[in-house]
């Protein structure tokens, strides 16, 4: 159910109320709410929720939720708690403090919109369904900074619900597609999608070894915002591996269960330029996304092949479950070439050995621009999306060079996710100054609802990168 959130300027007499706790903060309340959150000992930490039911009074339950040390982090950790706490509520209003900033309340609508997130391909009953319809915001406050955190959140919940489709649905075409609708429903936003065809002409070869092995063919799309008056041009890239078998180099059962996954680049930086759009961001952004199935079959990919990538640089391809990578440097050659980014930044799930260096919650990051790697860490740090900075070192690149092209696409020396992010800094070209690399293997996805992150796919990147493309702007 879609969350519905309002703002009123008089709370009323709601039978469902909903009040911030602040940490160590004397008179707060009435005497008996006072005296129940002693004995509740409820010390106001962000998240922490109490509910008071008064069954014959109004309110009929008071829901008593911590904002910590208040700012971005502690109002959307209120929103997520309040969504979850309350969800077989109708309705709830909220009894907001004056002087709420910008970032506070389009936190608050954000945490409150993203935690209400359920992906289910069949419907729940109705007696399990939430029934949380609305939130009623009744104070003073800035409607626009309300609704800059709904619209973020609302493209956060599309990228999720691409990367939760199951992977029977979700082909390269149908996800194409979904990129196309999405587009054009927002308005003002390019669409180009290349067929199969098309990516032979032009010399895709790295899209076309990889998606060769599915009879549901690869696709590359180009989403393209470019707002009157535009300085900077963002060219943002996102692996779109529609499911990862791993291909010949096939994959054990258990590591494939969940490589549908295997998109959440691709659904994170389309759902990044539909929130600039709609919010109308002075950026240019240009997002490419190649889209592809690693399948297995006689027509797949095979270890040992040497794949000719757009612009002409070879691949000896020495595992094909290292096919992200393949994808991304069509991509990389392409957008660097003939996109002039003044930033180029590529987002994919690449490497398990991510979650080995960096665990479920912290993405690794990859740039030789200081700055840019300040910035997107900065924009990740507000927004709840951590990303932690690993090197490129220089002498480790020669392990991956081919005796019979110019890379390979895999090696054994350990350190999985740098030489990763080392093979795709060669496809950046001239552009490699202004890259970044994002893994985000781990983090696109969570086993359990923690915070504003429901159970399954995250929708990691699409809040950080708004944000940083909001500071550019
Ligand atoms: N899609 C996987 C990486 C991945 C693993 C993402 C687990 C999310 C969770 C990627 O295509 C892959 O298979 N990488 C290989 C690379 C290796 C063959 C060099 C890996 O990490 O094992
Ligand atoms: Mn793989
Ligand atoms: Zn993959």
């Amino acid at each position: 159910m879609q969350l519905d959130i309002r703002l009123t300027a008089d709370r009323g007499t709601p039978e469902a109320l909903a009040l911030p706790v602040f940490p160590e903060q004397e008179g707060q309340f009435d005497e008996e709410l006072t005296a129940f959150l002693e004995q509740a000992e409820h010390k106001g930490k962000a998240g922490e929720t109490a509910a008071l039911p008064r069954p014959l009074g109004t309110p009929r339950k008071t829901y008593l939720i911590g904002v910590g040390e208040g700012g971005e982090a502690g109002w959307r950790a209120f929103g997520a708690a309040l969504t979850r706490a309350a969800s077989r509520e109708t309705s709830v209003t909220v009894g907001l403090p004056a002087g709420l900033t910008t970032a506070e309340l389009s936190g608050l609508a954000e945490g409150l919109r993203l935690a209400a997130y359920r992906f289910r391909a069949v419907p729940l009953s109705e007696d399990k369904a939430p029934k949380l319809a609305e939130v009623i915001l009744a104070g003073e406050a800035d409607e626009q900074a309300v609704q800059a955190g709904i619209v973020t959140a609302e493209v956060t919940l599309a990228a999720r619900d691409w990367v939760n489709t199951h992977s029977g649905e979700k082909t390269p075409e149908w996800l194409a597609e979904q990129f196309r609708a999405a587009a054009e429903a927002v308005g003002g936003v390019d669409v180009k999608i290349w067929e199969p065809g098309q990516l032979a002409d032009e010399g895709f070869g790295g899209i076309l070894a990889v998606g060769g092995g599915s009879t549901r063919g690869p696709r590359l799309v180009q989403l393209t915002w470019a707002p009157e008056g535009a300085t900077q041009h963002v060219v943002l890239v996102g692996k779109g591996i529609t499911f990862d078998t791993g291909g010949i180099s096939i994959k054990p059962a258990a590591a494939m269960l969940l490589m549908r996954k295997d998109m959440g680049g691709a659904a994170a930086v389309a759902a990044a330029v539909l929130g600039a759009a709609r919010l109308k961001l002075p950026v240019k952004i240009t997002v490419l996304t190649p889209l592809a199935e690693n399948a297995v079959s006689e027509s797949a990919f095979r270890p040992g092949d040497i794949v000719t990538h757009w612009g002409g640089g070879t691949t000896e391809i020495l595992n094909t479950d290292a096919e992200g990578r393949v994808v991304l440097a069509d991509a990389l050659a392409y957008a660097a070439a003939n996109l002039s980014p003044d930033y180029l930044i590529d987002l994919a799930t690449l490497t398990g050995a991510q979650n080995v260096s960096l665990g479920k919650k912290t993405a690794a990051l990859f740039s030789d621009a200081p700055d840019l790697a300040k910035a997107l860490t900065e924009a990740g740090e507000q927004v709840g999306e951590r990303m932690w900075q690993l090197p490129l070192p220089a002498d480790y690149v020669d392990d991956l060079r081919s005796d019979v092209a110019d890379w390979v696409n895999s090696t054994e020396v350990g350190a999985g996710t740098v030489m990763a992010a080392l093979y795709l800094r060669e496809y950046a070209g001239a552009a490699r100054d202004r890259w970044a690399h994002l893994d985000m293997s781990s983090v696109a996805w969570t086993e359990g609802a923690d915070k504003e992150f429901s159970k399954g796919a995250t929708g990691w990147g699409t809040r950080m990168l708004i944000r940083w493309l909001s500071t550019l702007a």
